[in-house]
Formats: C-alpha cells, structure tokens, sequence
C-alpha cells in the first residue's frame, strides 16, 4: 500500500481569539451564541472547510444551512470561496457547491427549502441564524442526514426570543455531549467599548439586550413583556413551581375562536403568585376544556373568565361558554367574568402582576 500522500495549505484565516474554544471543541453536537457581528458565520465556514480539507473518508459532504437560501448565498458563498481558494478544485455556483482538492464537498441551502436536503448524507452541517428556522426542519429533515456517517452538528446564531434555539442552548448548556458557547458582546472583546456605548444610545434596552448581550428573554420587537420576563428570571423566578395541596388553585382563561384557548393555572401564596400549570389548545370544544381542568388534581377557588365568555351563543341551544363551564365545573359562584379592561390596561395589569 502507498503512503497516504500529505500537503500543507495554508488557509487565510487567523480565529479571533473567543472562537478558539469553538474550533478545538470535541463534542459531535454544538451550539454556539454570539452578538451580532461577532464573526460567528466566519468561524462557522472556516470551521467547515477545515473538517472538509482534513477529512479522512472520500467525498465527505459538509454543509452550511441559513434560514433562506438567498440569505446563505449572501452571506456565506462569498465567505466560503474566499477562505477556501487555497483548497479549492472546483465551485458550482448553481449549486452552491465548492469541491475541495481532497475530493470533499461544502454546499449552502436554505432552511425555506430544506427538502433539497432530503436523499443527502452529511458529515457535519452548521445552522447559521438557527433563531429564525421553522422548528420542524431540524427534526424532519436536518437530523436525519447526519445519522448513516454519524455526522456532527453546529447550531449557531443570536438569539431570537424563547424559541427552538433557546431550547437547544438551555439543553446544550446542561448535556456533557454538546459544546456550548456564549458570547456577550461585554466578554468576546471583539467589538470597541466606543461602538457598544453608541448602539446602546440607538437601540432601546431590549433590542441591545438580544442582539448584543445574547439575551433570551429580552422582548423581541413587538413582544410585551420582555423587562419583566428579564427580571424574573434573572432573579431566579422561572423555574418548576410546585402544587401546594393545601391552598386552592385559581384559574385565568382567554377564550379563543380562530386561536388558542389558554387557561393558567395559579396559587396565590403571601403576596405571591405561583403560576403552577398551563394549558393551550385550538379548536377544543367546551366540554373538552372543562375535562382538562377536571382532571387536574387541583381544588378549585375560582376560576377567572374574559368578558366575552358571557355571550350566548347559537350553537351552544342558547348558552354562554360560562353558563356551560359553570354546569360542567361546579356551580356559577365558583365563576367570574373579570373587567374588560381594554388591550393597554390589560398588558400594564400583566406588567403590575409578573413581578410577584
Ligand atoms: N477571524 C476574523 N478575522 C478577520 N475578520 C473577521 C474574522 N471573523 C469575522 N470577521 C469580520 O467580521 C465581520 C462580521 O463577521 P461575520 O459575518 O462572520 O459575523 P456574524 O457574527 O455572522 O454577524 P451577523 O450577526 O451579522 O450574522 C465581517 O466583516 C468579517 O469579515
Ligand atoms: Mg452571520
């Protein structure tokens, strides 16, 4: 047998230092949370030609996957050709595929048309901006490539809210079989102290929150209840709130038409509320809600209704969504209608509630 024939390249890329870390990782699965410009979809693409130009097996398949396909040819093609050039023997722009002089492959797709993926096998993919994937692409299509080479996996982004990549960072931070990383932009030392001091004066508190301290909780643009959702849990108030059998249990309820119907349940302890359990659901009848709530083993003070629960409704023979709770639940006085207080007033009663 021949020796294995050895060649050096140079690639031109020098890591910024809080990426290290990254790259010397051991861990077949990853999730990597950094501040915007931090470099995360550079690090991301030398990160994939390094494990393409050192592959052991022939035509290993590596792959560079942003929510859009447009967005992973403008943000990461460029990139990808540029870092690779030394290393490269062809590029297919049509594809978005770049062969390497050892024979592997790298190719950008877009998470909106995650089926071109489907039929392929990977040796390891990188989830660029994982905040904005449609959750169900990991599962049904992304996952499964990875299973017959035992591929590896990069999830990487700035945060998004409470979504998917929240869920893969919490898990990520608690399994020894992920590597996870975060990077503030107040510790990756990356960005000058001068232009974190003027995005602080540009962007309000929640949106420098998100995109540069890495916060989850930080109110995506429109979202309500993003500083007191911040305060709680960054005073240890979001957590498991167990059931005390000995008080009674509290109900609050938005009926929903087109939307869900949630019901929280609660106990209100000292001055505080404990917010012990949570239901949603579409399209469930009356009669099903009022089984849910059944058939928890809570004891029940009252259950709390919107204004609109009161109308009587045609397909219901006449009666009111309280009317039939109340026959199915245990009596009208266990019911109230809360005040209809308007949407403002009612999102700064949210606001007054959640610190407790
Ligand atoms: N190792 C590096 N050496 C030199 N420049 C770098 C390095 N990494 C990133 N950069 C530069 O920093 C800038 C941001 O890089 P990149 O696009 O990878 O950041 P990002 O974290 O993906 O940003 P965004 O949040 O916008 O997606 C680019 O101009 C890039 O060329
Ligand atoms: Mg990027």
């Amino acid at each position: 047998m021949s020796a294995p024939r050895v060649q050096t390249v140079k690639l031109p890329y020098a890591p910024r230092r809080a990426f290290l870390p990254f790259h010397r990782r051991t861990q077949r699965w990853a999730c990597l949370v950094a501040h915007r410009r931090a470099g995360k979809t550079v690090a991301a693409v030398n990160d994939l030609i390094r494990a393409a130009i050192t592959a052991q097996r022939p035509h290993a398949h590596y792959a560079y996957v942003a929510p859009y396909r447009s967005q992973a040819k403008s943000v990461a093609w460029d990139y990808l050709k540029r870092f690779a050039a030394p290393a490269t023997a062809g590029v297919n722009e049509a594809e978005l595929l770049l062969t390497t002089r050892n024979g592997s492959k790298i190719q950008l797709f877009g998470a909106d048309n995650a089926d071109a993926m489907r039929g392929l096998g990977f040796d390891g993919v990188y989830l660029d901006e994982y905040g904005d994937f449609r959750p169900s692409v990991w599962g049904n299509v992304i996952r499964p490539t990875l299973s017959d080479k035992q591929g590896w996996a990069v999830i990487g982004g700035t945060p998004k809210g409470r979504n998917q990549f929240y869920e893969a960072f919490d898990a990520a931070q608690r399994s020894p079989d992920w590597f996870c990383l975060r990077l503030p932009a107040s510790a990756s030392g990356i960005l000058p102290p001068t232009e974190l001091h003027a995005l602080r004066a540009q962007l309000t508190q929640d949106q420098y929150d998100q995109e540069y301290e890495c916060s989850f909780e930080a109110a995506i643009l429109g979202a309500f209840y993003g500083v007191e959702m911040r305060e709680a849990s960054d005073a240890g108030r979001i957590g498991r709130v167990p059931h005390d059998p000995d008080r009674p249990v509290f109900t609050a309820w938005d009926i929903g038409y087109r939307d869900d119907t949630a019901i929280w349940f609660y106990q209100v302890a000292g001055g505080e509320v404990h917010l012990i359990d949570y239901h949603a659901s579409s399209g469930s009848t009356v009669a099903d809600l009022a089984e849910v709530v059944a058939g928890k083993p809570f004891r029940y003070a009252r259950h709390h209704l919107p204004h609109d629960a009161r109308a009587k409704t045609l397909a219901s023979g006449g009666r009111s969504v309280v009317e039939q709770l109340a026959a199915l639940l245990g009596g009208i006085g266990k019911f109230q209608i809360v005040a209809d207080l308007g949407v403002q007033d009612g999102i700064q009663a949210a606001r007054l509630v959640l610190p407790r």
